[in-house]
């Protein structure tokens, strides 16, 4: 089966690594939007026009199931991208997220995200709808995907926010980018992230049957690969879309 991936940058490669090792007989399409990276604060308008090009392309190589790994997205026009291209099938990262929250009985969370994903709620809102008895931080991090894009250190970064919050027992990972920088956080503290909840929803929707792999990013290809190399152990090629 062909299955679309796209997010801002590398961070959804850390959906796309877990997809390919659990369901490794399928046919993977990847897409960083790097030219437009960060989007944790772009319009609603610019981010429907960014998704959208990316997802007309996926159609024009036949591909009907997509995996949007981006949480961004995903709080703001996920519902406009279904209402648009009603014969894709879309999954998104946030109720994957949450479900695989609610199962670890946590009760103290924090939520770092982009800022367009903690504006919209999305997370408190869902845990809350399910369980609201536990107490949900929020907190935007728009540092930390530069950083992260960029290959530097963000130690500093983390430390500061984690000592903001002495009493949390988890935190959700709320953008895919943060994956990558997961190994910061005290192992006393348990880490959602997006990647491993996708797998679980994915399931009834693939069936198994070619390997193969293309990433692509929009902008330099030379930057993107630094980061994609170590985490898919393959490099990507430039598309102009
Ligand atoms: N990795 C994305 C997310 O999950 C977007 C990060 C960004 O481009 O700001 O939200």
């Amino acid at each position: 089966m062909r299955i679309g991936v796209f997010d801002s940058g590398v961070g959804g490669l850390t959906v796309l690594k877990s997809l390919y090792e659990k369901y490794p007989n399928n046919e993977y399409y990847y897409i960083a939007d790097s030219k437009n990276l960060p989007y944790g604060e772009k319009t609603k308008e610019e981010l429907f026009s960014y998704a959208s090009r990316i997802i007309d392309y996926f159609i024009l190589q036949d591909i009907k199931l997509i995996v949007i790994g981006c949480n961004t997205i995903c709080s703001t026009v996920y519902k406009d991208l279904e209402n648009k291209y009603k014969d894709i099938t879309f999954i998104g990262v946030i109720d994957a997220t949450v479900d695989l929250f609610l199962k670890s009985n946590k009760k103290n969370v924090l939520v770092i995200a982009t800022t367009n994903t903690i504006k919209s709620n999305k997370y408190e809102t869902k845990i809350k709808c399910k369980n609201n008895n536990i107490i949900v931080h929020n907190l935007a991090t728009p540092n930390l995907v530069p950083l992260i894009e960029n290959d530097l250190d963000t130690t500093k970064e983390i430390n500061n926010i984690l000592s903001n919050y002495k009493d949390i027992d988890s935190i959700i990972l709320g953008c895919t980018h943060y994956k990558l920088i997961e190994d910061k956080i005290s192992s006393n503290i348990t880490c959602i992230d997006s990647s491993t909840g996708v797998i679980n929803v994915i399931n009834k929707y693939i069936n198994n049957s070619i390997n193969n792999i293309k990433i692509y990013t929009t902008g330099n290809k030379e930057e993107f690969n630094k980061i994609c190399k170590r985490i898919m152990n393959i490099n990507g090629e430039k598309l102009d879309i």
